[in-house]
């Protein structure tokens, strides 16, 4: 894929999953640079490549965002990937990890969006891509905190894409069904890995397409809320009935 060719491109949550799976990607098209950003630098896989550089970076903390910031002017491609999960529902989940998802997806990655905003005008064209979830079309109750963040950032994202849609940054909205990373342990569902995932993600940037659902899984649950939102929901709800009754 040559548009990722000779790129300088930053991803944060590098570390594992769906980020990992991507730098691995992007190395593989012949990206120039990759700032591989994770919270504990103990925890970075070795890619083994000199076109990675590893940084320290938590996407909550406003000092480490403008110190990666100043390092990394030369960024054409922001990937913000990094994510958090808890579980609960809304009427009796944990408060704290609700308000731990909403600081991490939502508020987190919106701090990173205008972080880089000035860095990516400068170096249009550019993309900044946002790992956003399905669960921002439709809630599944027993991750209603999550989903909620999900859906907050999806409307942030689509918000973004016009405040910079006539200054040479294009904005893209992933939204994937379940994956099979650390996010999903214990899950029975059968999922795909995230390195082809990554691939998939590339391949919808680089045809252009702005809202990317890569996953088959994904693919199935955003065509049923394109017919009808409420038929998504009703599976949402069968789901959540029988998780709640087993
Ligand atoms: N897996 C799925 O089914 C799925 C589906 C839809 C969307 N997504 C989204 O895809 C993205 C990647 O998730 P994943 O599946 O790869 O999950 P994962 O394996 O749990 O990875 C999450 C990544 O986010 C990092 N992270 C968490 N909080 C952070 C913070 N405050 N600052 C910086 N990095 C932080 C983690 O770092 P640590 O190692 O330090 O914890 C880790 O690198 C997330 O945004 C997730 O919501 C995943």
């Amino acid at each position: 894929m040559q548009i990722f060719k000779d790129k300088v491109i930053l991803i944060t949550g590098a570390n594992r999953g769906i980020g990992r799976a991507l730098v691995d990607a992007l190395l593989n098209n012949e990206a120039g640079k990759i700032y591989a950003t994770c919270r504990n630098l103990s925890t970075m896989p070795v890619f083994d490549d000199s076109r990675v550089v590893p940084l320290f970076l938590d996407i909550t903390d406003d000092q480490q965002i403008a110190r990666i910031a100043a390092a990394t002017q030369d960024t054409e491609i922001l990937i913000n990937n990094a994510g958090v999960l808890s579980a609960g529902n809304i009427l009796d989940g944990d408060l704290s990890g609700m308000d731990n998802d909403m600081n991490v997806n939502y508020l987190g990655t919106i701090k990173m969006m205008r972080a880089f905003a000035p860095i990516l005008r400068k170096n249009k064209p550019s993309k900044m891509i946002n790992i956003v979830s399905i669960a921002a079309y439709s809630p599944l109750p027993s991750i209603a905190g999550y989903a909620a963040s999900k859906a907050a950032l999806f409307s942030a994202t689509q918000s973004v894409r016009i405040e910079l849609a006539k200054e040479g940054v294009a904005v893209y909205a992933v939204n994937p069904g379940a994956i099979d990373t650390d996010m999903n342990k214990g899950s029975d569902w059968d999922m795909p890995d995230p390195d082809s995932i990554a691939l998939k993600i590339l391949e919808y940037i680089s045809k252009g397409k702005l809202d990317i659902v890569p996953d088959e899984m994904g693919q199935g649950m955003y065509n049923i809320w394109r017919e009808d939102p409420s038929k998504l929901a009703k599976i949402f709800s069968d789901l959540y009935y029988a998780e709640n009754t087993n």
